[in-house]
């Protein structure tokens, strides 16, 4: 009778002191100090949570801060919001549709027109388990939008990125990742898919190219991290109050947006880090990464891959 009723008090005790769970399970907070007065920043998908707590706090920063979104009054909407929230003026929306190449190109040529620097680069914006759909350009969407997308936008605005030096670029992955594997002969989705792989494939992708791009920058004063958000308290019970209750009662370890987006901050601001180029991030810590993560093999020939599917010089 007792145990029966310790079971039953147990929801509640967990409810109570979810804050404190809260606290102690995501450990990881960007603890730095530094202002960005004068320094230029972009962060893709970034009217919404952690895009958007990212920009927010850049912007706290002194940063002129891009907002490169699909949605451009959506965008405008959270510009606003942010500009009233940190008093700075300089929180710009540019329309960027990761899933069309026309897009990538234009945004970039916009703003290489428009401003001589950039210092920090987010690759924040996702597409997670959408059914079978393809890009503009006939890409399988996750990893079109997710890997494709911004491999071009990176590439178009790395000169940019080295006549800025030091600068740096944040590539949000997953823990996904682990359940990725690169499929040369799928990398489409062609003959087989899923949406929950496609997602961990396309998040895999992102690390083997943070570390790729790192070799090739060596030295360039461009250094590049990936990081793990951890399980953001995204929209996905929006539409009902008990599931969402359920879904914050039983995964303590879901953290709000402004949390998960620490880490991408930590990479983006922290001093010192440039010896870590290439490593993979989460809770504000190195983190270890799948063993398809870590092969240069895999990551040279996804690069030749990638090069070859945009029309890009393999040598960049
Ligand atoms: C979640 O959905 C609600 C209702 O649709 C909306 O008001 C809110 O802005 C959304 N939150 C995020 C973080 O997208
Ligand atoms: C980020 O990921 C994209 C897509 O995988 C890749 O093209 C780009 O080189 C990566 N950049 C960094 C800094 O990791
Ligand atoms: C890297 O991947 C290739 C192809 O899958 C494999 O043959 C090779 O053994 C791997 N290398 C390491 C170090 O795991």
């Amino acid at each position: 009778m007792v145990v029966f009723l310790v079971l039953l008090c147990l929801p509640f005790i967990f409810y109570l002191l979810k804050p404190k769970f809260r606290k102690m399970l995501s450990s990881g907070v960007c603890t730095s100090k530094v202002q960005l007065h004068g320094k230029v920043v972009i962060v893709t998908g970034a009217n919404t949570g952690i895009g958007k707590e990212t920009a927010k706090d850049l912007a706290q920063r002194g940063a002129r801060v891009y907002l490169a979104c699909r949605d451009v009054q959506k965008g405008e909407l959270v510009a606003k919001e942010i500009q009233a929230t940190t008093g700075n003026n300089q929180v710009l929306v540019r329309k960027l549709d990761l899933a069309d190449t026309k897009s990538i190109r234009a945004f970039a040529k916009d703003f290489l027109a428009e401003e001589k620097h950039l210092h920090i680069l987010i690759n924040n914006a996702g597409v997670m388990m959408c059914p079978y759909s393809k890009t503009a350009d006939g890409f399988e969407m996750h990893i079109g939008v997710n890997h494709l997308g911004h491999f071009l936008l990176t590439y178009l605005l790395l000169e940019k990125l080295k006549e800025s030096t030091p600068s740096r670029i944040v590539n949000v992955s997953s823990l996904a990742h682990h359940l990725g594997r690169i499929h040369f002969h799928n990398l489409q989705g062609e003959k087989f898919y899923s949406a929950g792989l496609a997602y961990c494939h396309s998040k895999l992708a992102n690390i083997l190219f943070t570390q790729e791009l790192a070799r090739r920058l060596k030295g360039s004063g461009v250094t590049t991290y990936s990081v793990h958000p951890g399980t953001v308290d995204s929209n996905l019970t929006r539409h009902s109050s008990f599931m969402k209750w359920m879904w914050q009662l039983f995964f303590l370890f879901i953290k709000t947006p402004k949390q998960g987006a620490q880490t991408s901050l930590y990479c983006a601001l922290t001093e010192g880090l440039e010896s870590l180029s290439g490593s993979h991030f989460s809770d504000c810590h190195l983190a270890w990464v799948s063993s398809q993560g870590r092969n240069e093999t895999i990551a040279r020939r996804l690069w030749d891959v990638s090069c070859d599917l945009l029309g890009l010089p393999l040598d960049w």
